[in-house]
């Protein structure tokens, strides 16, 4: 895939180490007790990237399938896997349209890559995927990006250097507002890498479409293969009261 940030797996993962798996492992288990309708062997992590919480579910025992379109992401999903001995199933597909050739239990996508689904065309058509992939009452896990227009200071870039052994890794993200009409925001991504000295950058920048609440209630009624749990906070499993970036959508498949 034409990315300069998801080629460099090794670089991403570090810039993101900050994730905490196992929290995020333990949020994923509350959800599957408290609503899942199928008891859950099986997980699919949508756009899994390095998949740091793919790795710990198959630490869990769950049988693991991650599917990404950068083949770099899941060369290294494989070593990785192969190093901490787990056992993870790649698969190179586009989220916006895929087809696995066994369904799983219990799905989700992490950071935001929703994002990667840039109409509500291929929105529906994502979502004929994903329930194609799940067996029924089982739970899809979206963890959105919560935009608040209202708020000058969401647009501000975030800046952040994480450390691996002689590896810098300064990170910035920024959303800036394209068409509000349109619900498109500008997404930039950028690495600047010092690895043992030598000096790289690395910079995303693509314009993709933001999805509310409301429509995404809308578009999942269109698509009448999920039932919408609700809408939740990112560190526990409570349902969400008030605006924030925290934001995780429940669907369960009918
Ligand atoms: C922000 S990263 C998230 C990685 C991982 N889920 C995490 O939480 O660290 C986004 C991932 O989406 C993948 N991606 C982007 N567009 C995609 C598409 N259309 N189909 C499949 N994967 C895609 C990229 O290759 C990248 O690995």
């Amino acid at each position: 895939m034409k990315s300069q940030i998801y080629n460099q797996a090794k670089y991403y993962e570090i810039a993101f180490s900050f994730i905490d798996a196992k929290k995020q492992g333990d949020l994923f288990e509350k959800f599957i007790k408290k609503y899942s309708k199928t008891d859950v062997k099986s997980v699919l992590d949508l756009a899994c990237g390095t998949a740091l919480q793919l790795r710990e579910m198959a630490k869990r025992g769950y049988e693991s399938i991650g599917l990404d379109a950068s083949m770099k992401m899941l060369d290294y999903l494989k070593s990785e896997s192969k190093k901490e001995e787990l056992k993870v199933e790649t698969l190179r597909a586009d989220i916006n349209k895929f087809k696995l050739t066994r369904k799983v239990d219990f799905a989700y996508i992490m950071m935001g890559s929703i994002i990667y689904v840039k109409n509500n065309e291929l929105f529906l058509s994502h979502l004929n995927s994903v329930a194609d992939s799940l067996n029924n009452g089982g739970l899809y896990l979206i963890e959105n990006l919560a935009i608040n227009w209202a708020d000058p200071s969401f647009f501000k870039p975030q800046h952040w250097i994480m450390k691996e052994g002689k590896i810098k890794v300064k990170t910035t993200y920024q959303i800036i507002p394209k068409n509000p009409l349109k619900q498109t925001v500008t997404q930039i991504l950028k690495m600047e890498v010092d690895d043992n000295g030598k000096k790289m950058e690395f910079i995303d920048k693509d314009d993709l479409k933001i999805i509310f609440p409301e429509e995404l209630k809308l578009l999942v009624d269109k698509n009448s293969k999920f039932e919408l749990v609700g809408f939740f906070e990112r560190n526990d499993a409570k349902l969400l009261k008030n605006v924030s970036p925290d934001n995780i959508v429940l669907l369960r498949k009918k």
